[in-house]
């Protein structure tokens, strides 16, 4: 059963961004209960996921609170903001939801947490018995193991290291035995592996398993780490396919701050180019906000169905960048129905203004039916021979058009 799942991009909701180490399972299930309450559960927002430090941490003053990492039989056991994992997951489940949660394969999460090294087997089983859905599965420490410093006696504590595998067997290595374990338990979960891009994990993401890998380094809620992120995504577009995605990381959308509270610093402009590229990037989309400090221009952006839909098209082909004018970058993404979506990216500082009719250059020719996926406004039937239509869009923003044949 485990071989064909996630055949469009995963949609939902990661505690990282917002809460960071002050997750509890709490502020989890108040999650899920906004997600349903909002009405993002009826657009397609469906993952809870629990990110870094339900599992206990290395601190000692931590583990004395706590308790232990794991029984005797080597099952872990969660910190004491997390008193009922599997109680968490049915509640989740209950409210049409699915549940996910986060580990490392070396030793330590990248938060000093405990990872699965050397128990990847009893990790697996737990998560299944719990009813998790998904697992994100972040390289932190194994840098570690490679350099002979794995060891789970906290006393003997290696360095954080992010340092990459030394070949690319090395790299492969615990994404294939977590995913192997993950397989034979009777029960479908996404693996989604976290390891920044190194050792070009689109290349062999899915040939272990994988459903979808961080192509890039972490994001942030700026303007130059949006624009980083986006600038690079081509060079992985090839390998995108249903069941295997490249995830660009999660949205920087509402109120985030890693645990200090904030809105957005991205400007509204910013947020629509945003969360347009994501889409457009067939990436799985995971909001990184606080659920109950939803503002309606979030949910706005959050809840069209148009421009989900680019995201969430059956055929699963990211798009790349066909041409660039100035500081304006034209995005096409193939749709199953054989239309195409444009996106018209301005990444400069000045509003960009112009005539297009270079049509030829982004494969769509004859009669087209021109729509605006933002405004849902069907703006005109033009011929793509001798039209132009009129390209206006602002610094830093971005207008998301699709084209459709239209039969004569
Ligand atoms: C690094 C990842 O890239 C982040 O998304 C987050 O999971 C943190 N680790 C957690 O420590």
């Amino acid at each position: 059963c485990g071989d064909r799942i996630a055949l469009t991009p995963p949609m939902g909701w990661n505690s990282w961004n917002c809460f960071a180490d002050q997750v509890s399972a709490d502020k989890v299930k108040r999650a899920a209960q906004a997600m349903v309450k909002s009405g993002l559960i009826d657009h397609g927002w469906t993952y809870i996921n629990i990110d870094d430090f339900w599992q206990n941490h290395r601190d000692p003053k931590d583990l004395a609170l706590h308790g232990k990492f794991r029984n005797d039989a080597g099952y872990i056991q969660p910190n004491g903001r997390f008193p009922d994992m599997k109680g968490l997951a049915d509640d989740i489940h209950q409210m049409g939801l699915k549940a996910g949660l986060y580990s490392s394969p070396g030793p330590w999460t990248c938060g000093g947490c405990a990872g699965s090294f050397g128990y990847e087997k009893q990790d697996a089983e737990s998560y299944a018995k719990w009813g998790f859905d998904y697992l994100k599965y972040d390289w932190c420490s194994y840098g570690g193991v490679i350099n002979g410093m794995a060891d789970n006696d906290p006393n003997k504590v290696p360095s954080l290291s992010y340092k990459g595998g030394n070949d690319l067997e090395t790299a492969i290595k615990p994404y294939r035995l977590m995913s192997d374990y993950l397989r034979s338990q009777q029960r479908d979960i996404v693996f989604s592996l976290c390891q920044y891009g190194m050792s070009d994990v689109w290349k062999w993401g899915g040939s272990i398993g994988g459903t979808s890998w961080r192509t890039t380094n972490d994001i942030t809620d700026t303007w130059a780490s949006v624009k980083g992120i986006a600038l690079v995504q081509d060079k992985a577009a090839g390998y995108s396919k249903p069941g295997n995605w490249n995830d660009p990381d999660m949205l920087v959308l509402g109120v985030v701050g890693w645990g200090n509270p904030h809105p957005t610093k991205l400007r509204p402009d910013e947020q629509y180019l945003h969360f347009s590229l994501w889409c457009m990037f067939s990436a799985p989309l995971l909001i990184g906000c606080d659920m109950e400090k939803l503002d309606d221009f979030t949910l706005s952006l959050l809840t069209n169905d148009e421009v989900i839909a680019l995201d969430q098209d059956a055929l699963g082909k990211q798009a790349t960048c066909v041409q660039t004018i100035g500081d304006l970058r034209i995005y096409v993404k193939e749709l199953e129905d054989g239309s195409r979506a444009v996106g018209f990216c301005n990444f400069g500082l000045e509003k960009a203004a112009l005539n297009y009719n270079d049509f030829k250059k982004l494969g769509i020719a004859g009669n087209q039916k021109v729509r605006d996926l933002w405004r849902q406004k069907t703006l005109a039937t033009i011929n793509t021979q001798s039209d132009k239509i009129a390209v206006n869009v602002p610094a830093h923003g971005v207008l998301l058009y699709k084209f459709t044949p239209v039969k004569k």
